[in-house]
This record gives C-alpha cells, sequence and structure tokens, in this order.
C-alpha cells in the first residue's frame, strides 16, 4: 500500500446502508488516507449492502465462514485454493483485463496460471517440443508483429500446453519428461517461429476441495477449452502472455476462468491423414503492443 492516494471518500461507499457502515466510515476518517483506507471502505461498505439485500440467517453466515476456513486448509505450497476460487468467480481475469487492456488490434492478454515455468531451455525453431511423443501431431507456426505490423525478430516466444489426456508435465513429473511439451524459441528476420507439438487437450480445474464442491452445487463446469500458452517477450515491448484456444472445443463457451475471447480462438487445422494417423496444424499471428510511457513493468504478469 503506498500511502499516495487521498484516502478513503464518502461517496466510495453506498449511503448509510447500516449504523454499522457509517460508524466504520467515521472511524476511518480519523486514520491517515491511504490505499489501505480506501480499499477497506470499499470493502465494508459493499459487504454491508450484500447483507442488507440477501438478509442470512446466522445458520448460513456459519455456513459462510466453514467455507471460507476450508478454502484456506486447501491452500499451501503446491496448492492456492484462494487463487482457483478468485479464477472460477472471474476475478483473476477481471482484474487481468483492467491492469492489462491492450489497444484494439494487440493480441489480449490473459492469466498464466499454475503451470508456466521460466526455466526452460531455448531450442531451435523447428523443434518438436514433444518429448514422449505421444499424442496426435501438430505443427505451429505463428507471426509476431507490433502494433503497426512491423515484424519483430529476434523476440522470445515461450510455449507451454496440457498433453493429450490434459496434464501439464509438473502434474505428472513421474509420468511425462523434464520439460515435456514446453519450449523457448527466437524469432526469425521475419518475426516468424514455428515448431512441433502435439494436439492438447482441454482439462478441468481440480474439483476435490471446497472450491470445487461450491461449483457443483452450482452446476457451473470447471472445464478449461484446450488451449496453448505463449508468453512472448521483445525489447521495446509490453511483455504478452496469452493463451490461444481450440474454437472447436465443445468447452469453448463456458472456461472455467472466463479466459476465452474471440480473438483467442484459432482453428487447429485437421491435415490429411499421415499413415492412417491424425495431424493438425496451426498458424497464429501474435501482436505485441509497445511499452507504454508509466506501465508497470509486471503488467500482464501472474
Ligand atoms: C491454465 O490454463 O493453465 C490455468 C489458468 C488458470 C487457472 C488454472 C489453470
Ligand atoms: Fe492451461
Amino acid at each position: 500500500m503506498d500511502g499516495q492516494h487521498d484516502g478513503p471518500r464518502r461517496e466510495q461507499i453506498p449511503a448509510a446502508i447500516s449504523a454499522q457502515t457509517e460508524e466504520f466510515a467515521r472511524r476511518l476518517a480519523t486514520a491517515d488516507p491511504s490505499r489501505l483506507a480506501e480499499a477497506a471502505l470499499a470493502t465494508v461498505g459493499s459487504l454491508h449492502a450484500l447483507i442488507a439485500a440477501l438478509r442470512p440467517t446466522g445458520e448460513e453466515f456459519r455456513i459462510a465462514i466453514d467455507f471460507i476456513t476450508e478454502v484456506g486448509h486447501y491452500a499451501d505450497s503446491r496448492r492456492q485454493e484462494w487463487v482457483l476460487l478468485a479464477d472460477v468467480l472471474g476475478v483473476s481475469s477481471l482484474i487481468e483485463d483492467q491492469n492489462s487492456a491492450r489497444p484494439r488490434g494487440a493480441t489480449p492478454n490473459t492469466v498464466a496460471g499454475p503451470f508456466y515455468r521460466a526455466d526452460v531451455p531455448e531450442t531451435a525453431l523447428g523443434a518438436s517440443i514433444s518429448r514422449d511423443g505421444k499424442g496426435e501431431p501438430l505443427a505451429v507456426t505463428g507471426r509476431v508483429a507490433g502494433f503497426d505490423g512491423q515484424p519483430l525478430a529476434g523476440a522470445i516466444v515461450e510455449v507451454w500446453q496440457a498433453n493429450a489426456e490434459g496434464l501439464y508435465e509438473n502434474q505428472e513429473p513421474d509420468l511425462q519428461p523434464e520439460f515435456n511439451l514446453r519450449g523457448r524459441f527466437r524469432t526469425d528476420p521475419q518475426g516468424r517461429f514455428h515448431f512441433l507439438s502435439v494436439k492438447p487437450k482441454g482439462y478441468m480445474l481440480p474439483a476435490d476441495g471446497p472450491v470445487g464442491r461450491l461449483m457443483a452445487m452450482l452446476g457451473i463446469s470447471l472445464e478449461r477449452p484446450a488451449h496453448i500458452h505463449f508468453r512472448v517477450t521483445a525489447n521495446g515491448f509490453e511483455t504478452l502472455t496469452t493463451h490461444v484456444f481450440d474454437r472447436s472445443d465443445p468447452a469453448i463457451g463456458r472456461d472455467a476462468i472466463f479466459g476465452v475471447k474471440p480473438e483467442l480462438m484459432a482453428e487447429f487445422r485437421a491435415l490429411p491423414l499421415n499413415g492412417g494417423r491424425r495431424r493438425h496444424a496451426l498458424d497464429l499471428n501474435l501482436v505485441l503492443c509497445p511499452e507504454r510511457q508509466g506501465e508497470s513493468a509486471h503488467a500482464g504478469r501472474k
């Protein structure tokens, strides 16, 4: 909290929801103005408005407390149930949209998600990132360009994806080879890149914890349509973190984390059979936005 803000303003909360709302605002008025005080006032005002609208019973309040307690019990260094909750409520995606809005024509930014690894070695253009050879072959070709169409040579393109079973390498380290379906490439003088992979499968977010149980009770799907993640870094441009989705995936309209945008839906084209084996191709344009003055260096990162 940076203390640079003007502090809470009375008009930021709904008028006189309750005596408690008024009193909380009065107590805060004596504190030094800060971003924290602003957030506290807005949060408490919204909570009181929610309570006034829903009028929960004591038993319902206890159930809500039990739920958030259980979410906390499921969060540790290997599993972040709080982040999962933020994801399925659309909070992560909304914050990402607000913090890294790109001008029209630039590829939209999305969350990186929990499976990104920064330590993947660079490989030559054309290499295969399938280190176990399992799945239907997919040839990926792409171009990285600036906003005005200028090709970006020497840009770093990182890629990571789930396998044909919908699982990332770091979800099953004993079954998949290290760095399976992860790559790092450098674009050629025309801003192009290409590599071989396998067609990814969509997957479900973890359903075995309190967030999964809540979504089941609400009848909301935890599916993520098949996709490939990209992170593109180029000097003088905002880092782009995004994913590209298979537009034919039946779950395309119900992504559990609200990541699908029209510009991110692509065709995983079926190629003629090769010795009876199915093969696919994907062609992409990734458009970066020039670095803007005063923007956070971490915009678009999670
Ligand atoms: C992913 O696409 O890898 C992902 C993103 C956010 C939450 C869970 C998974
Ligand atoms: Fe993913």
